[in-house]
């Protein structure tokens, strides 16, 4: 079943959305994601999940639970080799309508006998649903820059709180953010003006893209690793474990069989801060209440 749905087809919301971006600023996140996806660039660019972060996920699922929440799950590319891979049931839950619409579409069955749970909306959506079905997860993954696109560390923030609380305790989350040292230096560079007038905070940057016949236009959230680390025991996550998403682009490491040997090796020589992206592994306390131990866990 997929929440909150509405009867727009695609083509008609996205030219919808050409007016509405004079309304709401030139980087809606969720319309841009839309057309990006609509244009199948992304799944030409990522046709399939990082097995590295992959393989983390499955080891959690095995070790921890199976009632996952896959936050900004895009169009499934972790979903479905982890519906595949395991025994878990998934709640995969996007801001972008044509996502969710691609996901729903491409696993009727998985819908159908409720193994995948689609929920297209806004955090209060998510939040009505998955209290509505009283389990919380054992684990929320929000793989490949979700938390990055979104805008404002307040919103970053409250994010995090709210997939906390969905989170039984001892619940984990794992989490990749892009590398500021590593990602969109020229990009940061001209934030700069924007970042003085008070538009953009400290690690944002604008930017954009040729998507087919679109132009697809992004916030996108740079971390340095300090930041990220910081940020995720602030909402009262404990490190578990740090790493690197990757060192090379995602888009090369996902398609290239010689690349991915080759970003393993450096995973296992190069220094972390030389990351494209950072993955962690972080979990809430044990128990409801009791005091989070904000020493680091294993690197
Ligand atoms: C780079 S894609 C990653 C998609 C998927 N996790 C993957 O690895 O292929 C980022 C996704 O985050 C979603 N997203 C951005 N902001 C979001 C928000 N505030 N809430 C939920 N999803 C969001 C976008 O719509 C998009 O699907």
């Amino acid at each position: 079943m997929l929440d909150k749905t509405t009867e727009t087809p695609s083509a008609a919301r996205i030219a919808a959305n050409e007016s509405s971006e004079s309304l709401s600023g030139p980087f809606p996140v969720a319309e841009n994601y839309d057309r990006y996806f609509a244009s199948h660039l992304y799944d030409r660019r990522y046709p399939r999940p990082n097995p590295a972060s992959l393989a983390v996920i499955v080891e959690q699922i095995r070790a921890r639970g199976g009632r996952v929440l896959d936050f900004g799950c895009g169009n499934g590319r972790y979903a479905a080799p982890l519906l595949a891979q395991t025994e878990a049931t998934i709640v995969a839950y996007d801001i972008s309508r044509e996502a969710i619409d691609e996901l729903s579409a491409r696993y009727p069955a998985q819908v159908a006998d409720g193994r995948l749970r689609p929920v297209w909306g806004d955090l209060a959506a998510l939040s009505r649903t998955t209290m509505a079905q009283g389990e919380p997860f054992d684990l929320a993954i929000m793989m490949f820059g979700v938390l990055g696109h979104i805008a404002s560390r307040t919103q970053r923030r409250e994010t995090l709180a709210t997939i906390h609380q969905l989170l039984r305790p001892g619940g984990r989350l794992i989490v990749t953010v892009p590398n500021a040292a590593r990602r969109f230096r020229r990009h940061q560079a001209e934030a700069q003006p924007l970042m003085e007038k008070g538009v953009l905070e400290p690690g944002d940057i604008h930017y954009q893209r040729m998507a087919g016949q679109v132009m697809v236009k992004m916030y996108y959230h740079l971390y340095s690793l300090e930041e990220f680390g910081m940020e995720l025991e602030r909402q009262g996550f404990r490190l578990i474990q740090m790493g690197a998403e990757s060192f090379l682009p995602e888009s090369g490491v996902v398609r290239s069989p010689f690349l991915r040997g080759l970003d393993r090796l450096l995973a296992i020589f190069a220094p972390l801060r030389y990351a494209y992206g950072f993955l962690a592994v972080a979990e809430t306390a044990p128990e409801a209440n009791s005091p989070v131990d904000r020493s680091h866990g294993a690197g």
